[in-house]
């Protein structure tokens, strides 16, 4: 740290020759990694320029360090509904006191990541964009808020916003050619290809997948079981792609061709209609998110159908009602919900946002699984009597995908979710349902590292004897010592409730012992209500076991998240 305060302290106008005249911070908040990647992106963009740069997390950031800053930009994602990523709210919290220092003498400039299918699209940039405003900084340009495509919209920012603060600082490029500037080419390397091209493998992106084999496909609950859960297993030959576990795989989807065919149908248009030189059947196969409606999608159907259900509950006004009424309501759904007032296809064409690569946590480790990426995917399928549904990619991988088919993935890094460096240090994980996936990658990293820490899991899902998936895997790991501590909670195999924040409230005094011992926590699994509810076991087993209240525990649960020793992956 002492460092990094020193570093700030240097940062501004430096009047030494040759040196670079004005740093700029960049400042990310990051869940998955997107906005860790740019914020490196930027820096390499603005020491492209002649300019100085340094990345950090916002949360290692305090507000006397920020006011000492002269240009920040900001990068940052919105997590949950409209929440700070998981390594920014400490920094929020901060800069909301009444205390905190003016920031008079900032320049600076907010990109918003997030998702327009969410209410609170790009919360946590507008509040930061805003917040700094009111503390008298001064915005150098306009924020821009990216959808999930953020990559040219990203780019387009950055290369404005470093080109402006080049000028301003009268800065020389120290470089030319390929990485003197931030890109919105769809280029191999993606973004200004920098930072991502120095990652073995990296080479490959949602631009340039790689095309891996499916080499295992096989059901890991119980036919049994309300669910189905699968193990992929992807052949990663010579793709390069290095992963760490704690990683994610991205999978570039295809959409169910009987979807496509029903979509066709209902609107009467031909799939072989050509398309900017393309199919339609084919771009609807391939390039388009057919199943969940985007919001324009809504907008547009209200218009056109005011007697509709859709418009019915839409003119409620009740935005809780309406998610509610949406919820496993696909794109056919609303169309013949609108019947004979639903657009033709060429009017729902524009409608219709670009096919999302769909990213999950990878339940490999690279020690113990060399050459190969696992997954442990549940596959979404629910219905009602009139028709049935299903989940794009998950059921693309169960069912679609050929045997010794290729699938389109590549690697999503998440640095801030591994295993500690220190091969001693204990962790604890909490995984219930799939969100097992990373910890059984932890725990096979951990055996075949010979880390000597002790590891606790918590898992749970419905049943015992149809959902306890990897048990074989898990007694062995017992067996050889690496699992120390396995703590499970089937919700569903008596009468009360009982999950895994349940068993962490029973062995609260070891849980703390172990905090208390260094550990690692980790969180994997559903963001919606078992994180949040985990996060106050975890407050409530610390606030007991101390006795010191509420607020001593809040700031022990931040202690342990600004040491990375409290890190989620949760969706
Ligand atoms: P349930 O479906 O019986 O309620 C994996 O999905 C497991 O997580 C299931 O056992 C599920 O239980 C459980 N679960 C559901 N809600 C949860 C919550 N809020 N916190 C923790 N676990 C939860």
């Amino acid at each position: 740290l002492a460092g990094f305060i020193a570093g700030i302290a240097a940062a501004g106008k430096r009047a030494s020759g040759g040196a670079p005249t004005t740093t700029v911070d960049v400042l990310f908040g990051t869940q998955t990694g997107n906005a860790e990647f740019l914020a490196d992106e930027l820096v390499a963009g603005a020491k492209a320029r002649g300019l100085g740069g340094r990345a950090t997390p916002l949360d290692a950031v305090t507000p006397e360090q920020l006011a000492a800053m002269s240009h920040v930009l900001v990068v940052t994602s919105t997590y949950g509904e409209g929440e700070m990523p998981d390594n920014a709210g400490l920094f929020w919290d901060a800069i909301q006191a009444s205390t905190v220092p003016r920031l008079e003498g900032l320049h600076y400039a907010v990109l918003g990541l997030g998702d327009t299918s969410y209410d609170e699209f790009c919360q946590a940039g507008k509040l930061l964009d805003t917040r700094f405003e009111q503390l008298g900084a001064t915005r150098v340009h306009e924020r821009v808020d990216c959808d999930v495509d953020f990559e040219d919209p990203a780019a387009l920012w950055s290369t404005a916003v470093l080109d402006r603060l080049a000028a301003e600082a009268g800065a020389q490029p120290s470089a030319v050619g390929p990485t003197a500037g931030v890109t919105a080419s769809g280029s191999a390397a993606g973004g200004a290809g920098v930072s991502r091209a120095s990652r073995p493998g990296s080479q490959w992106n949602k631009r340039n997948p790689y095309r891996a084999p499916l080499v295992a496909n096989r059901l890991l609950s119980s036919p049994r079981s309300a669910k189905e859960i699968r193990h992929f297993e992807f052949d990663l030959g010579d793709s390069g792609i290095e992963y760490a576990a704690g990683d994610a795989l991205a999978i570039v989807p295809h959409n169910d061709p009987a979807l496509v065919d029903q979509l066709l149908t209902h609107l009467g248009a031909d799939g072989s209609t050509d398309v900017d030189g393309r199919r339609l059947g084919e771009v609807l196969r391939l390039d388009r998110e057919i199943r969940t409606p985007s919001k324009d999608l809504v907008a547009d159907l209200v218009q056109r159908a005011p007697g509709s259900e859709l418009a019915a509950v839409v003119s409620h006004g009740d935005k809780h009602e309406l998610d509610r009424w949406l919820w496993g309501r696909d794109v056919l759904d609303l169309l013949r919900d609108a019947g004979p007032a639903a657009p033709t296809m060429e009017q729902l064409l524009p409608n219709l946002r670009g096919l999302q690569a769909r990213q999950y946590s990878i339940s490999s480790s690279p020690l113990a699984h060399a050459g190969r990426v696992h997954l442990t995917v549940a596959s979404v399928r629910y219905g009602d009597v009139h028709r049935s549904h299903a989940g794009v990619a998950s059921t693309y991988l169960a069912d679609r995908v050929q045997a010794d088919g290729e699938v389109d993935v590549y690697l999503q890094p998440n640095a801030a979710f591994g295993v500690p460096a220190d091969g001693d240090a204990p962790i604890v994980m909490i995984g219930p349902g799939t969100g097992i996936a990373p910890f059984r990658g932890f725990l096979h990293e951990r055996a075949a590292a010979g880390a000597t820490g002790r590891n606790w899991l918590f898992f749970g899902d419905q049943h015992r004897d149809t959902d306890f998936v990897y048990e074989d895997e898990l007694t062995d790991l017992q067996d050889r010592g690496v699992l120390t501590r396995l703590d499970l909670a089937f919700s569903r195999d008596q009468a009360e409730k009982v999950y895994v924040q349940t068993r962490m409230r029973e062995q609260a005094a070891e849980l703390y012992r172990w905090l208390e011992d260094g550990a690692f926590v980790y969180v994997c699994g559903d963001a919606s209500r078992m994180a949040k509810d985990v996060e106050q076991a975890l407050l409530d087993v610390i606030a007991g076991q101390r006795g010191r209240g509420a607020e001593d525990a809040d700031a022990y649960l931040a202690d342990l998240r600004r040491a990375k020793r409290y890190v989620r992956d949760v969706y």
